[in-house]
């Protein structure tokens, strides 16, 4: 997990679950870029969102975090890049399965969702989860045609 360069993102619903993600990774010795926003002050999900998937599909970095009040938005909006596969995800289960089956390259967070604690244990569990590849790779290839 420490190996790899991580590009973290959030609107300011999202900012003191980022900030605390990025202390969390920084303790593992992960590489992190924070991308924004870099204060409460409201701003626009799909701006950032834009900006994070652009750095991973130019793969300037492994991965990606994008944390908004629910992660739906932010979700919805680093899909519209070619090349990413973005997952909002709540639980641990769907957090391993969105790389072992999706390969997801960008996991999406909600700050009004889940809790830190959980937070903490999804990003562990998806950054250090490989794509299965094998059946799975025909289908995620499908995805980019
Ligand atoms: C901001 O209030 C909120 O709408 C945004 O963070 C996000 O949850 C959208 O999906």
């Amino acid at each position: 997990m420490s190996n790899q360069k991580i590009v973290i993102g959030s609107d300011h619903a999202g900012i003191n679950l980022k900030n605390k993600l990025i202390a969390h990774l920084k303790d593992l010795d992960v590489s992190v870029f924070d991308a924004g926003t870099y204060s409460s002050e409201p701003c626009d999900y799909p701006v950032i969102a834009k900006e994070v998937a652009n750095l991973i599909v130019q793969n300037e970095y492994d991965k990606g975090i994008l944390i908004c009040g629910t992660g739906v938005g932010m979700s919805i909006a680093a899909n519209k890049v070619k090349g990413v596969r973005a997952a909002v995800v709540s639980d641990t289960c769907s957090a391993k399965m969105s790389r072992l089956h999706n390969n997801a390259n960008i996991l999406c967070l909600g700050e009004r969702i889940v809790g830190e604690e959980l937070a903490k244990d999804i990003t562990d569990i998806w950054l250090s989860t490989e794509f299965l590849e094998g059946r799975h790779l025909k289908r995620v290839n499908m995805l980019e045609n």
